[in-house]
């Protein structure tokens, strides 16, 4: 699964052109995996709402926007984003978790879709709106999916959604404000592949759809896994989507018409397109173990820390696949900020080509939730980025200077 260059350029050209930590996109693959997507699902006209969260820089929102994908936003912030990247208002929906009005009012005005995920905002929206603003409304189907606790947002404690046993609640106030309500809503968690949960929480939107008359469109959320690891396959997508796309035919002939199908990606769309590229600083041949050590850590790179995630990580100044030497991959944080984690979310140590102090050590998968989820914790600076396009490399983000680290305190 190593690799050695992107688009013809190689990854240790990459790091001695624009320095490391690098994080590295590479645009083909994210166009890629946009017609995978669409190829899999059949029948109708299939909406792609990208979850930018996974990856916010404007050169991949402007190459989704190029590719007709639409954008789900969290926050003002994301939505000024699509609009900096030239999207329309009415191509961003704002799925938004627990904000305060002033954010609903805000995205209302750019003329984004919002997506309501709880009975008092329900209640502010219909007082605002009457029936004047379709809204979407996020259902909690009671449903357990997730790679890790931490990213199952369907099942009966999750702080998301209404709870699909509140439908009289919600058609009490959708009634007393004669509010539109153009489309339901529900989003499973992150790294699924298993067929069997998508089809879960469809059928349970789609059971709960049927008590709404005017509805336009389903939104079947994002979630799809992608393989983190040789070992462990992502989603079989031609498979999901085949079996989501049925269970809407079905759905919509029951409802009586056609309907819009929407979805939210993330991960799917981003994630095999990057590339983190790190430099060894050390090799500690330790009694106990050999460490390596890299020029990042958790502030650039948290999901291993955070989920106890599998990335594949790579020797890439080392092409020589036959000798190899176990490393305990580790960052440069004043804490324990492993990278090599296994299968089982244990820290551990992974089989890398010999590594020199100096060799550029990649990191696979780190297109969503890498740059994204970063910080500025040690006072260290943000990774650049870099979109690899038509055979070029272009930087997308430059390197930080003490000057941003300091701009907005005050002495
Ligand atoms: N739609 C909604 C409402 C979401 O909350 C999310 C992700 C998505 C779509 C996209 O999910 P995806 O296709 O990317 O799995 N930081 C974590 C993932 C958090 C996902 C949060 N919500 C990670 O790095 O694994």
């Amino acid at each position: 699964m190593a690799y050695f260059s992107i688009q013809g350029i190689q990854l240790t050209s990459l790091a001695k052109d624009f320095g490391t930590p690098l994080y590295v996109y590479d645009a083909d693959k994210i166009r890629e995996k946009i017609s995978v997507l669409r190829g899999s699902f059949q029948g109708f006209p299939l909406s792609i709402k990208y979850a930018c969260k996974a990856n916010t820089n404007l050169a991949i929102l402007r190459l989704m926007r190029a590719n007709n994908v639409d954008l789900d936003v969290v926050s003002p912030q994301e939505l000024e984003l699509g609009l900096l990247a030239g999207y329309e208002g009415s191509q961003i929906t704002f799925t938004p978790s627990g904000v305060d009005f002033t954010e609903i009012e805000f995205a209302v005005s750019k003329g984004a879709m919002v997506n309501l995920d709880n009975l008092s905002v329900l209640e502010k929206f219909g007082q605002a709106y009457g029936s004047s603003v379709p809204c979407l409304i996020r259902i909690k189907p009671h449903v357990f999916g997730g790679g890790n606790s931490k990213i199952m947002t369907a099942h009966p404690e999750s702080k998301f959604g209404i709870s699909i046993h509140q439908k009289e609640e919600i058609l009490d106030i959708v009634g007393r404000y004669g509010m539109k309500v153009a489309g339901l809503h529900q989003h499973t968690g992150s790294d699924i592949k298993d067929g069997k949960t998508f089809q879960q929480a469809a059928t349970a939107l789609f059971d709960f759809a049927k008590d709404f008359k005017d509805l336009d469109i389903i939104d079947l959320g994002g979630g799809f896994k992608v393989p983190y690891s040789p070992e462990d396959p992502g989603v079989n997508m031609q498979e999901v989507g085949g079996m989501m796309s049925q269970a809407f035919l079905d759905f919509c002939a029951a409802y009586g018409r056609p309907l819009r199908l929407w979805i939210e990606p993330g991960k799917f769309l981003v994630s095999e397109a990057g590339t983190f590229l790190t430099q060894a600083t050390v090799v500690k041949r330790d009694p106990v173990k050999t460490f390596l050590g890299i020029n990042t850590g958790l502030n650039h790179l948290i999901r291993p820390m955070m989920y106890g995630s599998y990335h594949y990580i790579f020797n890439a100044s080392n092409a020589n696949d036959v000798e190899k030497e176990s490393y305990r991959v580790v960052g440069n944080i004043c804490e324990t900020d492993t990278f090599s984690f296994d299968f089982e979310g244990n820290q551990n140590e992974r089989a890398l080509s010999i590594v020199k102090e100096g060799d550029i050590i990649a990191m696979a998968n780190a297109g969503a939730y890498g740059f994204t989820m970063a910080s500025h914790y040690n006072a260290r600076f943000l990774p650049a980025e870099v979109l690899i396009d038509g055979g070029k490399a272009r930087i997308i983000r430059v390197r930080e200077t003490m000057e941003d680290l300091i701009r907005n305190q005050r002495d």
